[in-house]
């Protein structure tokens, strides 16, 4: 591993793992490749550690001489790819774009690595590696009692971003079979952090309770995610990218299995004792049910025995502690907040979201 080519990196799980990948590795260099659509920021990357071994390149995986020509330019030998279009609600009302990035994106890549590494050169196999981040939703949803779910559960996405996650899955793995491509694929639960852009649920809902605004639950919040630090995530990355075995797929996630209706109660609690509302009123009085998420899954739950038993990995951070730290970096970034939520688009994606979700209580 010596030029790293990260994609999606000026992201929330991409940005934190160039940090995590500075610190570990002396002898790397980090092109991170970002088209800054409106979930990456250059924000996100400010104050990088060795800022001198990280190059930024502002441009998209959808465009395959521009890739070609970054490969051969810098000798690209690892890919960590992370960009996509990432949030689930935004693929209910708009699933075109993610058929774009995420499928197409993914094809285009992987022609680009085809071409360099296996057609006009030909680099040894233990050389190069195609890491490819994927998520748990490519499983579905799991009904109360039922297994978590391993590495040989068979996929059965239910919203277009977890189709369109499953079919890039498909033909990374398809290039590995078809054409010897050495590869991994990680499929991880939900993350929480540093970083993360407010339109996901943690993030969104400490903004929401910050500024005293209602705090939307969809249905009846009792859905069940796998909760994990973004930075645990970044370790088992690193991991799987330096000790996993070519051809190799690994589960990661959090053991953290609250419903979402107690982890908002959670950030209103912590809110409550870092930063209490004027009026006195616990932040819990903001919490609003509304009109649920059509074809909402209801429980995710992700085996991680095989990269513990296999690579080691171990998560450093327990839940209670990561939320009380997530909530505390959102209240401690003021400039960050203000940055990404004065973009005019966050601003429609909220109306577009929640004016028309009618509240249930
Ligand atoms: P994010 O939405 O915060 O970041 C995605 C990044 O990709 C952004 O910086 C964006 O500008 C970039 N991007 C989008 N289209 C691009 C293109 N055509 N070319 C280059 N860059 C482009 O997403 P995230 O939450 O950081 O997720 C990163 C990856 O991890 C995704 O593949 C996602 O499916 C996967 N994942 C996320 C989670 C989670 O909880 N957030 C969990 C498991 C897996
Ligand atoms: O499981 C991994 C996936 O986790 C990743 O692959 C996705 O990229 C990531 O966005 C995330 O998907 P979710 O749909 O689970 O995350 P989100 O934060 O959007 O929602 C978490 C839960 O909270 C989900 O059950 C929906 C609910 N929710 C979400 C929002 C935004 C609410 O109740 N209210 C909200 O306003």
């Amino acid at each position: 591993m010596k030029n790293v080519l990260i994609t999606g990196g000026a992201g929330f799980i991409g940005s934190n793992f160039v940090r995590h990948l500075l610190n570990m590795e002396e002898n790397i260099h980090a092109f991170n490749l970002d088209a800054l659509t409106y979930a990456g920021s250059l924000e996100n990357l400010k104050d990088l550690p060795f800022p001198q071994h990280h190059t930024f390149i502002n441009g998209s995986i959808l465009d395959q001489e521009f890739l070609n020509g970054l490969f051969q330019k810098h000798q690209i030998d690892t890919i960590v790819h992370f960009a996509a279009e990432s949030h689930v609600d935004r693929s209910i009302l708009g699933p075109g774009q993610f058929v774009q990035t995420n499928i197409v994106g993914t094809f285009t890549l992987l022609e680009a690595a085809r071409k360099f590494w296996l057609q006009d050169n030909h680099w040894d196999h233990h050389q190069v590696r195609f890491h490819h981040i994927s998520t748990d939703e490519v499983f579905g949803s799991l009904a109360p009692g039922q297994p978590a779910w391993t590495e040989e559960t068979s996929y059965a996405p239910n919203s277009p971003y977890a189709a369109s996650k499953a079919s890039s899955d498909h033909l990374v793995r398809s290039y590995g079979h078809t054409y010897d491509l050495p590869y991994t694929i990680t499929n991880c639960s939900n993350n929480y952090g540093p970083y993360q852009f407010p339109e996901k649920l943690i993030p969104l809902i400490i903004l929401n309770a910050i500024e005293e605004k209602p705090l939307p639950v969809y249905g009846d919040g009792q859905q069940v995610r796998d909760w994990l630090h973004v930075e645990d995530h970044c370790s088992a990355i690193h991991l799987v990218l330096t000790k996993g075995l070519a051809g190799s797929t690994f589960n990661i996630g959090g053991d953290n299995q609250p419903a979402n209706l107690t982890i908002v109660e959670t950030i209103c609690d912590i809110l409550d004792e870092r930063k209490p509302r004027a009026n006195g009123i616990p932040h819990r009085d903001l919490i609003r049910f509304v009109k649920d998420r059509p074809g909402h899954d209801r429980r995710y739950d992700m085996d991680a025995g095989k990269i513990r038993r296999e690579l080691g990995w171990q998560p450093r951070h327990n839940l209670t502690d990561g939320l009380l730290d997530t909530v505390n970096w959102y209240l401690t970034h003021p400039e960050w907040v203000l940055a990404i939520r004065k973009q005019l688009e966050y601003q429609s994606w909220l109306a577009k979201n929640y004016d028309t979700r009618e509240k249930t209580s």
